[in-house]
């Protein structure tokens, strides 16, 4: 059996981010959601926070035979321990892809681990986790662009982030 990867900072998982495992999950049997560190990125929520959120997505949508879990080094470390060939990303647009190439190149080169791309739902491709954030921060609403609940987690970090 094929096991695919996630991966993602998902700080916070988006609707976007739902609807990629969906795809991958639609042609492969056995889905990894991969809660990593993106050392570009300072992350506003803990790597704990993000990965109940993934895990309560994932049941609230049903998607009950998809596992996740934090991914504490190398994606590609992280693959060959849990036996996975694969990772599927999603593409909103070009920046996605110029982002992701290089990504892509480096888990090959490093493990021989293949990516596999799907194109985001037209629908959701405006929607980002920095997008989300930056909408939040200025008090806009997020409840219709994460999974339920996720939507107060990021204003109490925001908040919390404002106070420190
Ligand atoms: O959602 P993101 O931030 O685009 O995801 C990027 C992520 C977290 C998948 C990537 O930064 C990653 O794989 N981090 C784990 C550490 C690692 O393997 N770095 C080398 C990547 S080639």
């Amino acid at each position: 059996m094929t096991t695919a990867v996630c991966p993602g900072s998902f700080d916070p998982f988006t609707l976007g981010h739902l609807d990629v495992v969906r795809r991958a999950r639609s042609v492969v049997d056995d889905v990894v959601v991969a809660v990593a560190r993106n050392a570009s990125k300072s992350a506003l929520l803990d790597a704990e926070t993000r990965l109940e959120i993934v895990r309560d997505a994932l049941s609230e949508a049903g998607l009950d035979d998809v596992r996740a879990a934090l991914v504490p080094g190398l994606l590609v470390d992280f693959c060959t321990e849990i036996g996975a060939t694969v990772v599927v990303k999603g593409l909103r647009g070009g920046a996605d892809l110029d982002a992701e190439l290089p990504m892509s190149h480096m888990n090959r080169h490093l493990a021989g681990v293949e990516t596999v791309f799907v194109t985001a739902d037209p629908a959701l491709a405006h929607v980002s986790s920095s997008l989300v954030k930056d909408v939040a921060r200025f008090d806009g609403p997020i409840d219709d662009l994460v999974p339920a609940g996720v939507g107060s987690v990021v204003r109490a970090a925001l908040q919390s982030s404002k106070g420190a």
